[in-house]
């Protein structure tokens, strides 16, 4: 992709330059990176409710809320004064704290069929895990995953990865020894047939299939009806474990995860982004005879010096309560129905190559005219050029996207029917004039 310079930071191209020299690519995390959009990542200084301010002072309307965090918005009061007393307490003691209880009733509470829950540091660990616990507690080695889920970077569930991968073009990571993922199939997403095959085949060898109940790392995908009714089914007949991923999904469409929400229940579930708040965390819970092999209880080891850190958990915790008492999922859901709506009318009008996907407050714009999108090698179709010019209008405009064709916005309680009514505007001009 041609270098675009971003006139729009010229503090955040100073920090760039500085940044490349001594951290890879310049950033910490790939998807932060605008390669694949051309320019230079844009430097946010602030974030107060739906806005983000860069460190020139360009107020954007933000979509990407932290990959997904942010449902309350930036800075909500509430959770940034259960920060400010959390960390005044003390920001970590490394033995068993009054808020790992809180926030284990509270899950269990707001998710009945998670009878124990385990809190980590990351939606990664979360994931490794739980796999490695459904690889202890079966006796099983293999595991089933999907083409374009993501579920963080362990070695092993770096195959046919979404997200970061995906916009970069890579099929799997370099590092990853073939041993790592020799006990890994991987499927296309909505493909039971496929799963089935493997089943037939290999099910008595199979630990666990782990699945995004609704996927968000390859843009948003959803299962299609019977999907994760049959993989639940199989892996029941065949002893293996369903894993839902709700790093995304949970508490992101309700306030619960989206397996109670589609009725279907996982053998383990796992958690992160929302139940943090904005801090870093993550949380594996389901069924409590699987549970119980984490040690110290069974032989599945797992630790964390800051597992379950306090400062985190209060933010968690305070954001899962105004979740539960302020129930903002179905104005999320409106708002972003408006967008899809809105995109695919214009489209149909114009015979465009775009559509746009949503399920409650997340939404994708794919720019093909395939529809629907039922998996990655059909979302491979989308003019991945087109979306990077799509996104520098919007950018300009004031609006933060995620900066991938493979990723999902996110609308927050913050979000304004002026801010929805802003975006609105500028896709109805930019769907009129270009595409
Ligand atoms: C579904 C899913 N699982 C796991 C992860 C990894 O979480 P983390 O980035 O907190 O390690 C992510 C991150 O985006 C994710 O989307």
């Amino acid at each position: 992709m041609k270098k675009i310079g971003n006139r729009q930071s010229t503090i955040g191209n100073v920090l760039f330059k500085r940044a490349e020299k001594l951290i890879p690519g310049g950033v910490n995390s790939p998807v932060r990176a605008f390669r694949s959009v051309g320019g230079n990542p844009v430097y946010m200084k602030k974030g107060q409710g739906a806005y983000v301010f860069d460190t020139d002072r360009k107020r954007y309307i933000d979509f990407c809320g932290s990959w997904g965090p942010l449902i309350l918005g930036h800075a909500r009061r509430e959770v940034v004064e259960a920060v400010q007393k959390a960390a005044a307490d003390g920001m970590s003691f490394g033995t068993c704290t009054p808020r790992e209880v809180e926030m284990a009733e509270l899950l269990t509470d707001m998710v009945p069929y998670l009878e124990m829950v385990r809190m980590v540091t990351s939606g990664t660990e979360a994931v490794m895990t739980a796999i490695r616990l459904a690889r202890g507690f079966t006796g099983r080695n293999k595991i089933l995953k999907f083409d374009g889920c993501y579920h963080g970077h362990a070695d092993y569930l770096l195959v046919a990865a979404g997200s970061g991968l995906l916009t970069g073009g890579i099929s799997s990571s370099a590092g990853v020894p073939a041993g790592a993922v020799n006990d890994v199939f991987v499927c296309a997403y909505n493909d039971i047939a496929a799963v089935e095959k493997i089943f037939s085949k290999h099910g008595n060898d199979i630990a666990a299939v782990i699945v995004e109940p609704v996927a968000g790392n390859m843009g948003l995908v959803k299962p299609e009806l019977g999907f994760l009714e049959s993989l639940r089914k199989l892996t029941k007949k065949s002893g293996s474990l369903l894993i839902f991923d709700e790093v995304i999904t949970g508490f992101r469409l309700g306030p619960t995860t989206y397996g109670k929400i589609c009725g279907i229940t996982p053998d383990l579930t796992t958690l992160g982004k929302i139940i943090g708040g904005g801090m870093p965390i993550g949380a594996l819970g389901g069924k409590a005879a699987i549970m119980k092999k984490l040690a110290p209880l069974g032989p599945v080891y797992q630790a964390g010096t800051l597992s379950g850190n306090p400062v985190a958990l209060a933010a968690g915790i305070e954001t899962l309560k105004i979740l539960k008492k302020e129930n903002p999922y179905p104005r999320l859901a409106k708002f972003a129905k408006k967008i899809e709506c809105l995109v695919n009318k214009k489209a149909s009008e114009k015979r465009l190559g775009v559509h746009c996907v949503s399920e409650g407050g997340m939404f994708t714009i794919f720019f093909t005219g395939r529809k629907p999108l039922r998996n990655l090698e059909e979302i491979r179709d989308c003019d991945t050029a087109k979306f990077a010019d799509f996104f520098r209008s919007m950018l300009k405009k004031g609006i933060y996207l995620s900066p991938s064709q493979f990723e999902v916005g996110f609308i927050s309680a913050a979000h304004s029917e002026k801010d929805i009514g802003y975006l609105a505007g500028l896709l109805k001009e930019y769907l009129t004039k270009k595409v």
